[in-house]
């Protein structure tokens, strides 16, 4: 295992810091925080190093991922819990650990920088390798088995779904095309496929004409916005009154669904023309970014991964906080 933390740095530390830090810090009490993808644990270790008396809860479905988090997070391994783990079965992994309530949850949501980087995951366009895109691979379908089995419409669906890609159709033709005359086994052969099946004006424009596809194979593969559906109201759930969530999107589906979990719990649910709220119908998060909050220039100067992210994060409301009538924006 090579040393790997140089080649990551964690996106809007900073920010993310500033967001979790009323949350964790709460005198002598011990506070929980759980980096539900803890990847290389960057965001982990700054938590860890800022907040003496909080105990983190790490997850990653990558075991690769885990082990380097491991060693990275050794110093701090008496008030550490790393698990092997898709991140919808946090009640799961809570209720083992014993932790009813947690303070504070970091979603940094993606692709880690070991994965994209590695020579062997088929997660980039960029560098041949087979094409596998698991998160885990201990289980589950590879890419090479979506992109050789898939009927047309299925195939069409998700990239057109998934990867936002308007010539869906013409990829997924060309991809049956090649196929019947042999499988396709490597990210450089499909990266060219695609490349060919996008007309000659458009591959000058948005970036890499493959990029899109990835995406779409990559979340396919791992499931991920089905996983992120269940994940962030489990997450939501297991707030403390004023805990503090905080998510990192890198694409509009996932921001979306994110956008979504949190305005519905940052709203009402009682009838709108009574001046007060009823009993549980009141909001149960106050939103602490207004909108989606973006990366500075400089940030993504220095760190190019920092492009596409978008920021949200909201605040648990602390019991019997929940009657005023009111839509809940503060930014902090
Ligand atoms: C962008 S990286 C996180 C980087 C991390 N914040 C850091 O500072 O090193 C995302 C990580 O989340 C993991 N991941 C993605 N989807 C997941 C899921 N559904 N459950 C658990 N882990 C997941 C990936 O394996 C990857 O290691």
């Amino acid at each position: 295992m090579g040393e790997l933390r140089g080649t990551h740095v964690p996106v809007l530390l900073e920010r993310c810091l500033t967001l979790l830090a009323p949350a964790l810090d709460r005198g002598d009490r011990t506070t929980v925080h759980v980096d539900a993808t803890l990847g290389l644990g960057g965001h982990a270790e700054a938590v860890l190093r800022a907040h003496p008396r909080t105990v983190l809860v790490g997850l990653d479905r990558d075991q690769e991922a885990l082990a380097h988090a491991r060693a990275r997070l050794e110093p701090f391994a008496d008030r550490v819990h790393l698990v092997h783990a898709v991140y919808d079965e946090l009640p799961q992994v809570l209720d083992r650990l014993g932790y009813e309530r947690v303070d504070g949850v970091l979603f940094d949501l993606g692709v880690s920088s070991l994965q994209l980087d590695a020579p062997d995951r088929g997660f980039a366009y960029s560098r041949d390798a087979p094409l596998d895109m698991r998160m885990d691979q201990t289980r589950g379908r590879t890419a090479e088995e979506v992109v050789n089995t898939y009927e047309a419409p299925d195939l069409t669906r998700v990239l057109r779904v998934y990867g936002e890609e308007k010539f869906a159709a013409r990829i997924t033709a060309s991809i049956l095309r090649e196929r019947a005359r042999t499988p396709i086994t490597s990210s450089a052969r499909l990266a060219e496929l695609v490349r060919d099946a996008i007309p000659a004006p458009a591959r000058r424009t948005g970036g890499h004409p493959a990029k899109r596809t990835f995406q779409a194979l990559r979340i396919e593969v791992n499931g991920e916005l089905a996983a992120l559906e269940t994940a962030l109201p489990a997450a939501l759930d297991a707030l403390a009154p004023g805990g503090r969530v905080v998510i990192l999107s890198y694409h509009s589906l996932e921001d979306r669904i994110t956008k979504r979990a949190l305005a519905a719990r940052a709203r009402s649910t009682g009838p709108v023309d009574l001046p007060v709220e009823l009993p549980g119908t009141g909001p149960t998060l106050r939103l602490l970014s207004r909108g989606a909050e973006l990366p500075s220039d400089e940030e993504v100067a220095e760190n190019p991964r920092a492009a596409s992210v978008r920021l949200r994060a909201a605040a648990r409301i602390e019991e019997g906080r929940g009657h005023e009538r009111r839509w809940a924006h503060e930014r902090q």
